[in-house]
């Protein structure tokens, strides 16, 4: 999926593969969010922002490195979580506006949410039924809203397409009749995937098509995540243009987007170090001190090929390494990767594009050592923001 060069420079103390020998001023495994890479990316929204109508959130489950949120803070609204911990972290480490989303909700979480969400979206007639008396009751309820499913993803890889046949993400427009449920004021529509400009505008012309008997009644469309922006090539221009043109069609709407990976899309990476070299006939497996499925589970999911900084597609007779993640899973591994140099024990080995959907995804699965969590400042000074240890893992279990 991931084939844009990455952007980043080489940053300061660390090396690439190589000079083994050279002292390494960040500690391996590593998490390295670069904070100037951020800021280019948050410039990107800024401007959608203030030259389109419309609000963009963090959405938590793509990322959610609370150390970054006073920055991001500076230029998104909110947050969208998907469950109360989300919420929960909106409301301690974000602030703004919180939209809260859950394809069903549990009773027990629902007094929480209804005391400190601003908007809730429902995924079903049913659960919105469920709750409804207990929203009647709420002194300040948040704006309600339904998920609903625009008949259209351009997203291939089942795993990620919510649009998929007998999907179990959003209301068809079947479903919903010819009456907006009452008490009901947006629509939440999440169906896009690292997608661009092209695509918003054919769910908008899908949402006119399909629920636009239901547009004059609402207040606000939450148009979801998947809008990569800040992906080189995106069409920033035309999803300006795209999004004030629906505005001036139905003025009364109010945009919302929520993407995860694009705030931090190419703003960091994961550092990491060959433990051992082992060959075989056709490949010289390396052995990291990381995991794909423990610490960059879409790679094996998706699944995508990341790019190693450094490294290039293996060409005829070049001695080809396969990446091999320190768990016990046999299919732990991805490949094939070519250096100019050989590899030896102590390189490192850097992934790039690492902040979304990697530490909010990551496990302790087989008791890998959980890579730390740190950022690259603009001065070029390292700041290690969390070291894991055993009696995190234990915690975990028990
Ligand atoms: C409802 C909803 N909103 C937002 C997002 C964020 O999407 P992305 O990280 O692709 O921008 C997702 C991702 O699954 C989602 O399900």
């Amino acid at each position: 999926m991931k084939t844009s060069p990455p952007h980043s420079p080489l940053p300061p103390g660390v090396e690439t593969p190589g000079y083994p020998h050279s002292p390494f001023t960040i500690p391996s495994p590593c998490f390295v969010l670069e904070e100037a890479l951020l800021e280019e990316n948050l410039a990107v929204f800024e401007r959608v922002q203030h030259s389109a109508p419309v609000r963009v959130l963090l959405a938590l489950k793509g990322f959610s490195l609370f150390h970054s949120f006073p920055l991001i803070r500076k230029t998104l609204r909110g947050a969208s979580a998907s469950s109360l911990w989300e919420a929960q972290l909106a409301v301690e480490k974000f602030g703004g506006e919180l939209h809260v989303y859950s394809p069903a909700y549990r009773d027990e979480d629902m007094g929480w949410i209804l005391a400190n969400a601003s908007h809730i979206t429902f995924n079903s007639v049913s659960q919105w039924e469920r709750f409804r008396p207990l929203i009647g009751r709420s002194p300040s309820p948040p704006s309600v809203g339904l998920r609903i499913n625009p008949q259209y993803s351009p997203v291939e890889t089942a795993l990620y397409n919510p649009c998929q046949p007998s999907t179990r993400l959003g209301i068809s427009p079947e479903y919903l009749g010819n009456l907006l449920p009452e008490g009901v004021e947006g629509f939440l529509s999440h169906n896009l995937c690292e997608s661009d400009s092209y695509a918003l505008e054919k769910t908008l012309i899908n949402i006119e098509h399909f629920f636009g008997h239901f547009l004059p009644q609402l207040k606000w469309l939450n148009l979801g995540g998947g809008h990569l922006m800040t992906r080189q090539g995106y069409d920033v221009e035309h999803a300006i243009k795209v999004l004030k043109e629906f505005h001036n069609r139905h003025p009364h709407i109010e945009l919302i987007l929520e993407p995860g990976a694009a705030i931090v899309w190419e703003t960091g990476f994961l550092l990491s170090t060959v433990l051992d070299i082992i060959p075989t006939s056709d490949v010289t497996n390396v052995m990291l001190d990381v995991s794909f499925t423990a610490h960059m589970p879409d790679c094996l999911e998706m699944p995508y090929k990341p790019v190693i900084r450094g490294a290039h597609e293996p060409q005829q007779g070049e001695k080809v390494y396969r990446m091999g993640g320190s768990s016990c899973l046999a299919g732990d591994f991805l490949g094939d990767y070519a250096f100019s140099e050989d590899l030896s024990v102590g390189d490192r080995i850097i992934f790039e594009d690492m902040m979304h959907y990697t530490m909010v995804k990551s496990s302790m699965f087989n008791g890998v050592v959980h890579p730390s969590i740190g950022v690259l400042k603009k001065d070029g000074t390292f700041e290690m923001w969390r070291q894991f240890s055993y009696e995190d893992y234990r915690a975990r279990l028990g």
